[in-house]
């Protein structure tokens, strides 16, 4: 049977299993919205799975941002950018390279971003090396790169020594050899080991470096300029891509960076999905020039310190009660680890009944051992609905324990040494 067959089979597969916990495919109810909760089948619940985690969408003056653009210019400028781009997308430009210190286009979606940049900057003489966690959008971008002929490898996660191996082989035969991996990994929060990558890129000529950082913005760093600039700065060999509808709150559309101009106007200009699809919506550019004002002044750190306290709150929690967590590293996502599919579904199914909606992460997504609960914290979850949230989880865990039996949880997420288990996400 054909690989996309034998996903869908999988898929299907988990979709059924999860079918009797209300925990996947559902929808919420018609209620307005309160920030912090989430509304689905007549249930008010604790929302644990929203990845606005700066809260930033519900900013008063994001929210007016977004309706006046309306008012005064149409939900979009409908037409591909190839001909003429809305006047938000050149304020928003300048703002996000003022912001980010380097130069920076806009694009619709990191989806997009992430194909435009990757097809159009490797060569097809170039090789690509992914981290297997590496975000699906990127794999699916490295997928169209070896359409052009760019070899392709995989690696464990956030292996460095079989990253070095592979620099030093493929250099004898490549003209560049590049490293795709996320700034910080969407499935567990744990991070790319920076400051390796950043030694690797200095020692070796030929070594160039990709970093989607969707969940490393906003939340740390000078102007909110994310875990990985703060870390490593931009290296010159270096493609950051962010997300703006994460911790920016803008509702959508991404930040491209590369600190050279003419690279810069590549992606801009020739990228197909920029020429042939239709460009950001007003909505989604007015409320981003709003969120890089509110980045660009001093607020972004009383925001960000606001934040930071709920994590810890959430890990000294967790820690006190003695649940399994994946790292504990300041971090949007949080993952406690339950090591089997099914158990971790009945989990997420009893947090549902007690009043909390968090992320269950199992097989087909990651292998069945590396299952989790995944929590992510923001800023519209209040102090005591983090501690609430993880004193019914660990009661609820050890009910777990009970029904399944305790499983082996000794394996994680984040230096994986299961390769071949893995699909891609
Ligand atoms: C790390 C990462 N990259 C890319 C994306 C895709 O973002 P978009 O919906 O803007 O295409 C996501 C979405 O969740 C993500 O977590």
């Amino acid at each position: 049977m054909k690989d996309g067959l034998m996903d869908f089979e999988k898929g299907m597969m988990a979709i059924n299993a999860t079918a009797p916990y209300n925990i996947t495919l559902q929808t919420t109810d018609d209620t307005p919205i309160v920030p912090g909760d989430i509304h689905i089948n007549g249930r008010r619940m604790k929302f644990f799975g929203n990845c606005d985690y700066m809260g930033l969408q519900d900013d008063p003056r994001i929210k007016e941002a977004a309706i006046d653009a309306i008012r005064n210019y149409g939900l979009m400028q409908c037409n591909s950018r190839a001909y003429v781009s809305s006047h938000f997308y050149g304020i928003l430009e300048e703002k996000m390279t003022q912001m980010m210190g380097a130069p920076t286009a806009v694009l619709r979606t990191t989806t997009y971003a992430n194909m435009s940049a990757i097809t159009l900057m490797v060569d097809s003489k170039d090789a690509i090396v992914v981290d297997q966690l590496v975000h699906n959008s990127v794999q699916m971008s490295a997928g169209m790169a070896a359409l052009q002929g760019t070899k392709i490898e995989k690696i464990k996660h956030n292996d460095m020594v079989a990253l070095e191996e592979r620099i030093i082989e493929l250099s004898k035969k490549y003209q560049r050899i590049w490293y795709l991996f996320d700034g910080v990994y969407s499935t567990n929060g744990d991070y790319a080991p920076h400051e390796a990558i950043k030694s690797l890129l200095d020692k070796y000529d030929q070594f160039y470096c990709y970093c989607d950082e969707a969940w490393g913005l906003s939340w740390t760093g000078k102007n909110g300029t994310g875990v990985t600039l703060e870390k490593m700065g931009l290296h010159p060999k270096m493609i950051l891509v962010t997300s703006l509808e994460k911790g920016f709150g803008a509702g959508g559309a991404a930040a491209v960076v590369i600190p050279d101009e003419f690279r810069l106007k590549v992606v801009k200009f020739m990228s197909p999905v920029q020429v042939f699809s239709g460009p950001a919506t007003n909505t989604v550019l007015a409320a981003a020039c709003t969120s890089a004002d509110i980045h660009l002044s001093d607020e972004i750190y009383t925001m960000q310190n606001d934040f930071k306290e709920r994590v810890l709150l959430a890990q000294s929690t967790a820690k006190s009660l003695k649940l399994p967590l994946d790292h504990e590293l300041m971090s949007p996502v949080m993952y406690v680890k339950v090591g089997d599919s099914a158990k971790t579904f009945y989990i997420a199914g009893e947090l549902v009944k007690a009043g909390f909606f968090c992320n269950a992460s199992a097989y087909p997504s990651i292998p069945n051992k590396l299952s989790g609960i995944r929590i992510i914290i923001n800023r519209y979850v209040s102090h005591e609905d983090i501690k609430h949230l993880f004193i019914a989880l660990s009661e609820i865990y050890a009910q777990a324990d009970t029904l399944f039996g305790e499983t082996d949880i000794s394996a994680t997420l984040q230096y994986t040494k299961t390769l071949d288990s893995f699909v891609h996400r």
